[in-house]
């Protein structure tokens, strides 16, 4: 991973062009790609899972990128398996959801993903940070989990410089919920390396420009 991350959410893709739109942004130099998995419980909608990840993945991981999973489900466990060997590289998924991190932690890592903890705008960034020890990224959502195309919740700013100060600098620090190139700045900034841009891609005709918008509003 590079010490920054623009990482467009497929969830806000056009599923009729799904595999072009991943081709483009791969050409345009995005390598880590969201992929939302809610299961209608932790979150009210369905959205996608490892019959979508095992297609999408190949072109992403011939050029040594990723795709990154945020588990918005109940018993995120029991996916972690299909999820790897559908090409998954890492699974986030939510404090709210399971009882013990670090054990759910572990059966993450015993298939070989990546790891990381979610936290809605509900759970303080104290309580995330005090669970998210040895995890690689912890995720700040800056809107109530589920949907694409919601507004930026401004408060994240502040969660965030917080969790950048009681996390060891190698954990990186997510955010996920209405970033755009009027925020991404200041999202870096507050310490968020890992920009994840859903509606702010893929709601613009031109997806290169608009990605690489977001990559120059971050210089
Ligand atoms: C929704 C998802 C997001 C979503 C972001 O809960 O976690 O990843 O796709 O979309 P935007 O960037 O449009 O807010
Ligand atoms: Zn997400």
């Amino acid at each position: 991973m590079r010490t920054v991350e623009i990482e467009p959410s497929l969830y806000a893709a056009d599923f009729s062009r799904l595999g072009e739109q991943i081709e483009t942004l791969l050409r345009s130099g995005a390598r880590v790609f969201h992929f939302d998995v809610g299961d209608g419980h932790f979150v009210p909608p369905v959205t996608m899972g490892p019959i979508v990840l095992k297609s999408i993945s190949p072109p992403i991981l011939e050029q040594r990128g990723a795709v990154d999973c945020h588990l918005m489900v109940d018993n995120p466990e029991r996916h972690f398996a299909e999820i790897r060997e559908a090409g998954g590289s890492s699974v986030t998924f939510h404090y709210e959801a399971v009882e013990d991190p670090q054990a759910v932690a572990v059966l993450a890592r015993a298939q070989g993903l990546g790891v990381g903890l979610a936290f809605n705008p509900e759970t303080s960034p104290e309580d995330a940070a005090a669970a998210a020890e040895g995890f690689d990224l912890v995720l700040c959502m800056s809107i109530h989990p589920g949907y694409s195309g919601q507004d930026f919740m401004p408060d994240a700013v502040g969660r965030i410089r917080t969790l950048r100060r009681l996390l060891p600098p190698e954990t990186f620090i997510q955010v996920d919920g209405g970033v755009g190139p009027e925020n991404v700045r200041e999202l870096y900034l507050s310490g968020a390396s890992l920009l994840v841009a859903g509606t702010s891609i893929f709601g613009r005709e031109d997806l290169p420009r608009a990605y690489r918008r977001l990559v120059q509003a971050l210089a």
